[in-house]
């Protein structure tokens, strides 16, 4: 086995990818710092605009040769930098979806100079026209109200009702808050439904995901749950043992959550913005 698949590297991303040979990736899937100022035990998050903008497109430089040709690429963002980091993307990529993911923030208080913020955008990139896409993989099953609300002799065989719907690009899905059994102990980690989605759709069975900035570890976790491999770097060593301990249990069922969060807990919940 190739001596960089399966492994998630506690170093630079900038420097670790000289250890991934060109054309080798299925898919990049990647979460880096928002720029909002959060302390993740380095300056990543705190860079001025200008370093900011300048350091995305040098890492953006230094992955997309990884890419195989008829890869894809997913990455998470805030509103305030999708435009600039998105017109950089365009210019080498087409662009496939912007996808709203909507973490269910409660209403509680919140701005009152502006409208509270509550989402995160993804940007959905392919180069080539064959890029691999398995709708199917990803389909959400209808309820059976709606199956049989459906069951009109015109609906008879339609191969949708059986198969599900497409996900849309609007994916409600609750941010992890501290109860949840999936939380691990880092500020802005991501739900396994959303990775988990984008691996299935945009990685082939056995093919190699790419994260550059892995925090918490949830993009191996989801390569592993679902037959993929990964490779990734995290700056931080004690997030790097985060991930080492997720790993080693990734293949265990995910409980659901216990019980409703607290509204203490809920406020302290965090994700990048
Ligand atoms: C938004 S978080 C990723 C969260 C992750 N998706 C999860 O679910 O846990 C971004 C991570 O990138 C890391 N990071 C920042 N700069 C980096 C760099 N140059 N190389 C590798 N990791 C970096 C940060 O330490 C942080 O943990």
């Amino acid at each position: 086995m190739t001596a960089w698949i399966n492994q998630v590297f506690c170093e630079d991303a900038l420097t670790g990818l000289a250890r991934i040979p060109d054309a080798s990736i299925d898919l990049i899937l990647t979460d880096p710092p928002y720029n909002l100022g959060k302390d993740y035990g380095n300056a990543s998050d705190q860079q001025t605009v200008d370093e900011y903008l300048r350091w995305t497109e040098q890492w953006i430089e230094a992955a997309l040769p990884k890419l195989k040709p008829n890869g894809s690429l997913y990455i998470f963002l805030t509103w305030r930098f999708s435009p600039e980091i998105f017109v950089m993307l365009k210019k080498r990529m087409t662009m496939m979806n912007e996808i709203i993911w909507d973490r269910r923030v409660p209403s509680m208080g919140g701005s009152v100079r502006s409208f509270s913020s509550v989402h995160d955008t993804i940007g959905f990139f392919v180069r080539r026209k064959d890029y691999y896409f398995d709708l199917d993989a990803v389909r959400i099953p209808y309820d059976a109200e709606t199956k049989k609300a459906r069951s009109r002799s015109i609906f008879i065989g339609a191969k949708w009702l059986e198969v599900g719907y497409n996900p849309k690009d609007l994916w409600s899905v609750s941010r992890l808050h501290r109860e949840h059994p999936e939380r691990a102990d880092h500020p802005t980690q991501k739900p396994l439904e959303i990775i988990e989605r984008m691996v299935k759709a945009s990685c082939p069975p056995d093919g190699v995901v790419l994260d550059l900035f892995m925090g918490s570890g949830t993009t191996a976790i989801a390569a592993k749950r679902n037959g993929r491999n990964y490779v990734g770097f995290e700056l931080n060593p004690e997030y790097c043992a985060i991930i080492a301990e997720r790993l080693a249990t990734a293949d265990a069922p995910q409980p659901p959550p216990k019980k409703k969060p607290t509204p203490r807990a809920k406020r302290s919940s965090t994700v990048n913005s």
